[in-house]
């Protein structure tokens, strides 16, 4: 009988999704005879074998992913709100409540035949898999996320891509800072972590880079911005990732809903607000936000995906589960998902691309 094993795609979507699935469904099938199982929206397919997101769970050949490894998004649907330990429900009366419903997804994982699930998702996804094996459904951690914020892997995909996003955005608006003799604001995704930030602020020549591991101080940027005017430059370019935070102060956040991770916007916005307090200028802000997330993957991407795709279904023909795949120099490896979630990776304040920005003179509000 052919051995079945399912594939998710779980948290905040990211370019590269599709090319994971489509190589992983490629050899799984076509090199080890896999029957592979797509599950809908994250978990929720396997909390409820009924459940319809826009297709519903569904048996994958190779030709439903013919096309798909140029388009963004994820051909499975994805949820940042369905961790099945803390799934959320409403009641007769309307009233959201939190509820563990695992013991249900490993039952319903037994009852489609599944020897594993494939998930592809950040370091939320992760933990949920990690419980699960722990529960004895067996798991395959894929490594994803625009923020590149997961240990035991040099990069993630999708992180790629989201920082040519917001570099080819701050060219842009450098264009028009420039001729009004603005300080443009721009806030960019990266919650705890600030590799967008730092990456995006550096290949696009940013004047000030504002990160959530360097809580900030508004004197040294306004600094910064007085010198670039007495030395004729009568714009600057602040770039701040949506997590960063004043020293001593929290971020800026804008709801929080059960289940999910609290919403974070505004911190561009409040770094402007204490700028006009110390500097006359004009500014203006641009969040860009979810732009971020999506359209086709870059090249590094594709590739880093489908390599990952296709060592997760490698793993599977193994029967290595309980691990991640992970991208170190120049190979894929494989690490166990316990060891890959220990510690987030963060942005060194001390490490050598913080070092090499303040020495091209750009304030990191430190
Ligand atoms: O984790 C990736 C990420 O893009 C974060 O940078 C951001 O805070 C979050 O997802 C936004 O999530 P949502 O899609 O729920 O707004």
């Amino acid at each position: 009988m052919a051995r079945k094993i399912g594939i998710l795609t779980g948290g905040g979507d990211c370019p590269g999704l599709n090319a994971v699935i489509r190589a992983a469904v490629k050899v799984g099938v076509e090199q080890h005879g896999f029957e592979m199982f797509g599950i809908e929206d994250a978990l929720s397919g396997l909390v409820d074998l009924d459940y319809r997101g826009p297709n519903g769970n569904r048996w994958l050949q190779p030709r439903d992913v013919n096309q798909i490894l140029t388009r963004g998004g994820t051909i499975l649907g994805t949820s940042n709100r369905s961790d099945p330990f803390r799934f959320v429900v409403k009641d007769a009366a309307g009233a959201v409540h939190e509820t563990d419903v695992s013991d249900r997804v490993v039952e319903n994982a037994k009852k489609v035949g599944l020897e594993g699930v494939i998930s592809i998702g950040g370091d939320g996804s992760m933990r949920i898999a990690q419980r699960f094996i722990d529960k004895g459904l067996p798991m395959i951690g894929v490594p994803k996320t625009i923020d590149n914020d997961l240990g035991s892997t040099d990069q993630t995909f999708g992180f790629d891509t989201a920082v040519g996003i917001a570099m080819e955005a701050i060219d842009r608006l450098r264009d028009t800072a420039e001729s009004h003799d603005r300080v443009m604001l721009v806030e960019v995704m990266g919650r705890d972590a600030g590799w967008i930030a730092l990456h995006a602020g550096t290949a696009s020549g940013a004047d000030a880079i504002l990160v959530p591991e360097i809580p900030y101080r508004l004197e040294p940027v306004a600094k910064m911005i007085e010198k670039r005017r007495a030395e004729g430059q009568k714009y600057s370019i602040i770039v701040v990732s949506e997590g960063a935070k004043p020293a001593g102060g929290e971020a800026s956040v804008v709801e929080h809903k059960a289940g999910a991770m609290p919403r974070l916007q505004g911190a561009a916005q409040r770094v402007a607000d204490g700028l006009s307090k110390l500097i006359d200028a004009d500014m203006r802000v641009t969040v860009l936000g979810h732009v971020q997330r999506g359209g086709s993957p870059s090249s590094f991407d594709r590739i880093l995906a489908t390599r990952f795709g296709h060592a997760a279904a490698e793993l599977a023909a193994r029967g290595e589960w309980g691990k991640m795949v992970s991208l170190r120099g120049e190979n894929i490896v494989s690490f166990p998902i316990a060891e890959a979630i220990r510690k987030p990776k963060l942005v060194d304040p001390r490490g050598q691309m913080c070092e090499m920005a303040r020495a091209l003179g750009v304030s990191l509000g430190d």
